[in-house]
């Protein structure tokens, strides 16, 4: 069972208890009763059931209170529970798979949720009506899209890059396939303040990476160049993809979670651009969270804000739109990686 198998009545039920909900798993994770359940969750290996008389001895509390937290935690989807017979020490539990690292992931010191928690998204609630008749929307010197200046930029960029695991690891995966030890020329398109690109050159000693962005972006990839200690490997092209060709000559050029920032009709004129760019067998790397269930919740908080952001047009699409498109723009011999967030790959 999960939020998605619940009618539309329970589902609401638990939305609006949901600061409890989050205090329940907050809890259930500090006080250790996430790993209890789940011992095993470091291996991903199936665990037995444990049942609510070892729990309460283990965690030092009341069974017939830590039951009803159990059924809160139930009631999310979160637990299994066996009842063997009558008495509460006949009761057995175990997590569903992924718990643990869940929890952590948004109740932990890294959580994105608690990053995006920091952007004005109170201007519009409560007031979506006049939002979405355009009445209202989120003035562009709160947030602007693109950045408006150096500190709107420097803002989303740490923000951006408080959320590139997932993607540093699918490009970990296959830096065999893509570069491995041959001295090839990357340009990171919106390449953000170059996190994503120090990451890659640590792992591979003969790349090169520029990363193109608005000017503003200047100093923020100056820092990790400082930071990271990878000199002129990690490289700094100023410039507007919106206007103008991108720079020639590279062997490889990405586009990490930028394309769905745009209408179709931008995103159809950045392939383009940057078939023009590469050279002849070049590659274009398309990464970001292509379409899926889970993907959209994890954007909700996007979806929310940026409804009152017209400029940013934030569509998560399945990983088939860009597979049209990039044929249509005369890319050839398409192919998705698997990982964590899909990487798609074609070659000039
Ligand atoms: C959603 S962020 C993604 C950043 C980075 N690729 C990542 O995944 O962490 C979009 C990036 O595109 C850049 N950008 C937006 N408009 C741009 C433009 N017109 N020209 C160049 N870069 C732009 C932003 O500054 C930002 O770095």
């Amino acid at each position: 069972m999960n939020v998605t198998t619940l009618s539309p009545r329970a589902l609401l039920s638990l939305l609006a208890n949901g600061a409890k909900a989050m205090d329940v798993v907050e809890t259930a994770l500090h006080l250790g009763l996430l790993d209890a359940l789940d011992p095993d969750a470091e291996t991903g290996t199936r665990t037995d059931t444990v049942s609510l008389s070892d729990l309460s001895l283990r965690l030092g509390v009341v069974p017939g209170r830590l039951y009803k937290m159990l059924d809160c935690l139930e009631s999310l989807g979160f637990v299994h529970r066996e009842q063997h017979g009558d008495e509460l020490d006949l009761v057995r539990y175990r997590a569903v798979p992924g718990l643990r690292q869940a929890a952590e992931a948004v109740a932990g010191p890294g959580s994105l949720e608690r990053d995006r928690d920091r952007y004005p998204w109170r201007l519009l609630h409560g007031r979506l009506v006049d939002v979405l008749r355009g009445e209202m929307s989120i003035p562009a010197a709160t947030f602007g899209w693109p950045p408006r200046d150096e500190g709107q930029l420097a803002d989303f960029e740490q923000s951006m890059a408080a959320g590139l695991g997932p993607i540093i690891e699918t490009f970990r995966a296959h830096a065999g396939r893509l570069w491995g030890e041959r001295a090839l020329r990357l340009l990171d398109v919106g390449g953000g303040d170059g996190t994503l690109a120090a990451h890659l050159l640590e792992r591979s000693p003969a790349l090169r990476v520029d990363v193109f962005n608005l000017p503003a972006a200047e100093p923020l990839v100056d820092r990790t160049r400082k930071e990271s200690g990878l000199g002129g490997r990690l490289g700094f092209v100023a410039g507007d993809f919106l206007d103008g060709p991108l720079p020639g000559g590279y062997d490889a050029l990405s586009f990490v979670r930028v394309l769905h920032d745009w209408p179709v009709s931008t995103a159809r004129a950045l392939l383009r651009k940057a078939h023009a760019a590469l050279v002849p067998d070049g590659r274009i790397l398309i990464c970001e969270e292509f379409r899926t269930p889970d993907r959209l919740a994890g954007q909700f908080f996007w979806s929310y804000f940026l409804m009152g952001v017209d400029t940013c047009v934030s569509r998560l699409y399945e990983i088939e739109h860009y597979v049209r498109l990039l044929e249509e723009s005369g890319f050839r011999d398409v192919t998705v990686l698997p990982g964590p967030f899909e990487l798609i790959t074609a070659t000039r």
